[in-house]
């Protein structure tokens, strides 16, 4: 568990770890002799921390223009700085092939991405979030991508540009994929950690508190069992302050009710009620919280 950066999903455990968190949510008593560890207050020097909000203040700035080609401009440049220390221009005709295709590239209008083949999509909604998506992607892999105070505040940024809605309080790790953006709500004081699928072809509802751990899938369409290319969309909901712990899957049309708890490697493939813990493959009840109200 040492690398275990599992942010609760309740506000009352807004500092508490996950041993300490499991110990609340189980054991029934004697809450008191648990331990409960705050985390550490983390910041950068104050010189870094100043131009760290004011890069990001500028893009947000930027970014309040809709217009694709206006967004495609800003990722390029900044992608073309982030990776060569340079600005952008054309690429050289004498440089490489490789060199002119990396150039090319940093343009989000010379990237194609899957969720862009996909009959379904909203091509004028995607459109103006594209840039945004591809700058995420490509932030990530940079250089900077694992710098987790500067990380948080850009993907809340952007998350605010490209979700129907983000909240307040928002902590999303690194290596995050959604699929069209605008289909994905989030509301405060969640948390998705790091390499978390969030699919929305369909729609995705994260209400406030929920948790999804490193690895966890979250989709919303499937496929038809004899032609794969007919799709079903379904709305997926997760929460309020539910957890889908690391590697679970949780498919399409599900409803993880309030406090729902999917265990690790589980696939839930039903509606989980509220309290309940569920694992396995399907993923079924193993218990309830017992904070659960007594019925
Ligand atoms: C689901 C979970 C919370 C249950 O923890 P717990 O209350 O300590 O569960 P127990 O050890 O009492 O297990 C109860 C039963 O469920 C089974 N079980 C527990 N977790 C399971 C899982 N993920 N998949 C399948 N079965 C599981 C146990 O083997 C046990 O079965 P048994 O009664 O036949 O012996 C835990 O196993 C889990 O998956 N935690 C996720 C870890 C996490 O949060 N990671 C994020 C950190 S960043």
């Amino acid at each position: 568990m040492a690398h275990c950066f599992c942010l609760p999903a309740v506000a009352d455990f807004a500092q508490c770890d996950r041993g300490a968190q499991d110990m609340l949510w189980f054991r029934p008593e004697p809450f008191t002799t648990m331990p409960r560890y705050e985390y550490r207050p983390l910041t950068p020097t104050p010189e870094a921390e100043k131009t760290f909000q004011n890069w990001i203040e500028q893009l947000d700035r930027e970014f309040m223009n809709r217009d694709p080609d206006h967004r495609s401009d800003v990722v390029r440049e900044n992608l073309h700085e982030l990776y060569l220390g340079a600005q952008s221009g054309p690429p050289r005709q004498d440089s490489s092939l490789a060199a002119r295709a990396l150039a090319h590239s940093f343009d989000p209008r010379n990237a194609t991405l899957e969720p862009e083949y996909y009959g379904d999509i909203d091509a004028a909604k995607y459109r103006e979030r594209k840039p945004l998506i591809w700058f995420w992607m490509m932030y990530d892999r940079s250089p900077l991508g694992l710098n987790h105070w500067l990380g948080f505040r850009m993907r809340a940024m952007l998350a605010r540009h490209i979700f129907k809605h983000c909240g307040q309080n928002v902590k999303i790790f690194h290596g995050v994929e959604v699929s069209f953006g605008y289909n994905l709500t989030v509301e405060d004081n969640c948390t998705i950690h790091k390499y978390v699928l969030l699919d929305d072809r369909g729609e995705l509802i994260i209400h406030q508190g929920s948790s999804i751990s490193d690895y966890a899938n979250v989709y919303t369409h499937s496929h038809d069992l004899n032609d794969g290319m007919i799709i079903t969309n379904h709305k997926t909901e997760i929460g309020p302050r539910a957890r889908i712990t690391y590697h679970a899957t949780v498919l399409s049309g599900v409803k993880i009710a309030e406090h729902g708890l999917v265990g690790s490697m589980g696939v839930a493939s039903k509606d989980v009620e509220p309290f309940h813990v569920v694992a396995g493959v399907p993923a079924k009840t193993i218990k309830v919280k017992t904070i659960a109200p007594s019925s």
